[in-house]
């Protein structure tokens, strides 16, 4: 038997010291410049990460979530309308719709890849519907061509909520094509993250770059001219952290594909539902997400925690399954969600990044089928 192992479940210390003096010279160079905010750091983040998408404009902001919410702002879409999305998500992707006062319509996941089911999103389709927001969950794109062939067909707006999968792509898309914009975040745990809190937006829509750095910045076009707007700006160190980050991205992603691919191999012949990889998409494996199928989720969660492996849940309370919802917002469920309720019943994340040894991918593996022998 193996001995005991901690097997934590983010790397972030553990990046930080591989690039330890590409970042310290980077946020060297921003305190040495004198510019903080707005700044020459952030304009060449930008720059790069829009070409990173290979799309005209990237505007950076405090938050993904903020990078959902203000296109839709921008875009006028706000009280008396509808949009579309799923409730096994991370709450974020809720919050922008009512943040700007329209309304959540809850449509459900399909069972292989947990994203939005999109054969279930014509029967939520009102006179007031005016979005969709397809998420992007565990690193895998959405069904973005048969998405946007709806859209088209109803005259909506998409937003691509890809919180979870910067560098991934469709069987043959990228991600940006099939959208009016695509939201991300950069808060840490994600896979372009940095050490704190920002977000951006992503797209080829002039009015939709100019509106959104408008509102970032106090609505302000010009100095000392405004309009109503906030404050979200993406800060120049961060932004600083970002590009020296943003070069080794692709490396980060294969390296989570391997390890991937090693649990799914390890974990093939048990109960275990293993995530599901659509011919030619390329999956980003910000989290890998196994599903009970026998009910037992809690059960394994303690024991690989018991074992000192830091697997967690992601979500385990759907939107919609959550304390007092809907708060007075307006929200519906159309068709029933009952695979969104399972995957939050069943999901369980095992450790996932890119400095994982090779001795922790082994042992999460040798301790999660110790616990299926005796599970069945
Ligand atoms: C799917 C999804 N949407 C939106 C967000 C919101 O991003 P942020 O935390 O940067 O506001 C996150 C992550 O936190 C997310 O995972």
């Amino acid at each position: 038997m193996t001995q005991k192992m901690q097997v934590g479940f983010y790397g972030h210390v553990r990046q930080y010291h591989a690039l330890k003096n590409e970042l310290d010279q980077a946020i060297a160079e921003v305190l040495e410049s004198g510019q903080y905010v707005m700044g020459p750091a952030l304009a060449r983040f930008e720059k790069e990460l829009a070409e990173y998408f290979g799309m005209k404009h990237a505007v950076g902001l405090n938050s993904g979530t903020d990078a959902i919410w203000l296109p839709l702002l921008a875009l006028g879409i706000g009280p008396g309308d509808e949009i579309i999305t799923v409730t096994n998500t991370f709450f974020a992707t809720a919050e922008a719709i009512w943040i700007v006062g329209a309304k959540a319509v809850f449509v459900d996941s399909e069972p292989k890849t947990n994203n939005i089911d999109v054969s279930k999103i014509e029967a939520a389709i009102s006179p007031r519907t005016k979005a969709i927001i397809p998420v992007h969950l565990y690193g895998q794109c959405a069904e973005m061509d048969r998405i946007a062939a709806l859209a088209k067909q109803h005259k909506l707006i998409v937003i691509e909520d890809c919180a979870q999968a910067i560098d991934g792509h469709g069987a043959n898309f990228k991600v940006g094509e099939h959208s009016d914009a695509v939201a991300t975040s950069f808060i840490i745990q994600k896979n372009l993250g940095t050490f704190g809190d920002s977000g951006a937006v992503i797209t080829n829509r002039e009015d939709i770059a100019t509106g959104v750095k408008r509102l970032r910045n106090h609505g302000s076009p010009a100095r000392s001219k405004h309009t109503f707007g906030f404050n979200s700006r993406l800060d120049d160190l961060h932004a600083a952290i970002l590009s020296v980050k943003l070069k080794h991205l692709t490396k980060w992603t294969d390296r989570r594909r391997e390890i991937a691919a090693m649990y799914s191999a390890g974990l093939k012949d048990t109960s275990l539902k293993l995530p599901y990889e659509l011919p030619g998409y390329r999956h980003v494996m910000h989290l890998y997400v196994l599903e009970t199928t026998k009910g037992k989720r809690d059960d394994l969660l303690s024991f690989l925690n018991k074992e000192g492996i830091d697997a967690k849940c992601h979500y385990p309370i759907a939107i919609h399954q959550q304390e007092g919802y809907p708060w007075g917002k307006e929200a519906a469920i159309v068709g029933g969600v009952p695979n969104s309720e399972w995957n939050a019943a069943n999901c369980i994340s095992l450790p996932m990044f890119p400095e994982l040894t090779q001795d922790e991918i082994d042992y999460t593996i040798e301790k999660t089928l110790e616990w299926c022998k005796d599970n069945g």
